[in-house]
């Protein structure tokens, strides 16, 4: 067949569109300039603490084309403004919900005491303000926030309720200038419904609408060589598998919890909602791709979608050059010999272990500074598995390594249906031992819908003294 001969048959088949080789978007209609939520200022407090406001609120934003729709925000109606800290840095926030019902906002990725997290158990009243306080003490990371209201996480993060949390480690090596050569993508899908049911359906929503930072077919100006992308998947179920429509390379420079030991070079990365990827990506001058996602073989991941369309400025500015070697890689999770090994098996979608969530109950009992491995297996559907407050590595899925640019410290990851992962866990040093942290799968719907436990960090040795079920106060 000559190549004429097979373009006509492909068209006729279908083939041309399955290859993914064909845009799904006309590149001309990429041109909303990308919105790059803006930084946080913080106050500092006396004793240097960096003070940081946030307030929930309602708005209304035209995300799509068509009529506004009501949307939440942090300090705005859609997302939230990127919180920025160093490590050392001793911070503060300031937490006012300004909803007409009950949340909790969610430091997700940051090492912190089981109080601070911002989980189900730290309720914001309406017109309650809370403020919470820790030291910044991890490796640089690029963490985000979200509500956690047991229940309705769903809704609340699809409404828009979400931001970034950037921490620095050290002197920057890697482009770092927020909005110039350092920029957060914050991937969502979204469905033309204004307020559809996030509980529908065997994973709730899957939109054909991609957002970018809030932004519709956003368009993004870059002026230097290289540029770093904080991708974060804020969506509720979709898992992305991120391509430039040129198919060109690029380097994978840090994952969930952490900086790569070194560069990882990649044309494709795959996140589950809550993981982060941080990439950095060479252009030349006048030049312009799409950045998109395309069809996997799970029902989390289906369709070819244009995300992004990236112009380069005519002349760049020089970049650094990408290092060899990462500084301020964590050093990697080292299983000791008898490591106690914890065992969840994700059934259906809503349970772990047989068992739906329920506060009052403390499912796993942890000593302080722990490192144990936890085996996830899952049985029917696309699931993935989130534990707060620790840093991971993923030892093996299914007997496989994992692939080299998702082997660093994570603190979400992907479980493939029918499989088991098992994880390298690095537990903290913050004990309570009445307060829970949680481990879920973060497809919302499944959060929301029970598949979620609890667990405790404790001085070790006081493992069997502590009480498995807390009093719950006022929730609801
Ligand atoms: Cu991103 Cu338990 O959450
Ligand atoms: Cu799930």
């Amino acid at each position: 067949m000559n190549r004429r001969q097979f373009l006509t048959a492909a068209a006729l088949t279908g083939l041309a569109s399955a290859c993914g080789s064909t845009p799904a978007t006309d590149p001309a209609a990429f041109r909303t300039q990308l919105r790059v939520p803006p930084l946080l200022e913080p106050s500092r407090g006396e004793d240097g603490t960096l003070a940081f406001a946030l307030t929930m609120q309602r708005g209304r934003s035209a995300l799509l084309p068509g009529e506004p729709v009501e949307t939440w925000g942090f300090n705005g109606p859609y997302l939230g403004p990127t919180i920025r800290a160093s490590r050392g840095d001793k911070v503060r926030m300031t937490v006012t919900n300004r909803l007409a019902e009950t949340s909790t906002v969610h430091w997700h990725g940051m090492r912190l005491p089981a109080g601070m997290d911002g989980g189900p158990h730290q309720p914001i009243e309406p017109g309650a303000t809370w403020s919470p306080h820790w030291t910044v003490d991890q490796p640089a990371t690029t963490s985000w926030y979200h509500p956690h209201p047991h229940g309705a996480t769903a809704r609340h993060v699809y409404r828009g309720l979400a931001g970034m949390f950037i921490v620095d480690d050290g002197p920057a090596e890697l482009p770092s200038r927020y909005g110039v050569d350092d920029i957060p993508l914050i991937l969502q899908d979204k469905v033309l419904d204004p307020a559809p049911d996030p509980l529908k359906g065997t994973f709730g929503i899957l939109g054909d609408h991609m957002l970018v930072n809030g932004t519709y077919r956003g368009l993004l100006n870059v002026r230097t060589e290289r540029v770093r992308f904080r991708v974060l998947n804020g969506s509720n179920a979709r898992r992305y598998h991120l391509t430039f429509a040129d198919g060109r390379s690029f380097h994978v420079v840090g994952g969930d919890a952490g900086p790569l030991a070194a560069p990882v070079e990649v044309d494709r990365v795959s996140l589950t909602p809550g993981e982060r990827v941080e990439v950095v990506v060479s252009f030349t001058g006048g030049e312009q791709v799409l950045l998109r996602t395309v069809s996997g073989s799970d029902d989390i991941d289906e369709g070819d979608f244009d995300l992004v369309k990236i112009v380069a400025a005519p002349r760049l500015a020089a970049s650094p050059p990408l290092p060899g070697r990462l500084a301020g890689a964590p050093a990697p999770v080292v299983v000791p010999p008898q490591a106690t090994v914890r065992r969840f098996r994700l059934n259906g979608h809503d349970a772990i272990n047989g068992q739906e969530m329920d506060m009052s109950r403390i499912d796993e009992v942890v000593p302080a500074g722990a490192v144990e491995i936890w085996e996830v297996e899952n049985t029917v559907y696309a699931h993935n598995f989130h534990i707060h407050e620790v840093a991971f590595q993923v030892l093996d899925v299914d007997g496989a390594k994992p692939e080299k640019w998702a082997a660093g410290h994570k603190d979400t990851v992907y479980v493939p249906p029918k499989s088991t992962v098992r994880l390298a866990v690095q537990f903290g040093k913050f004990t309570d031992p009445g307060t829970p942290y949680m481990y879920h799968c973060h497809l919302l719907r499944h959060e929301d819908s029970g598949m979620m436990g609890q667990f405790v960090i404790v001085e070790p040795g006081t493992e069997n003294q502590v009480p498995r079920t807390i009093p719950l106060h006022h929730h609801t």
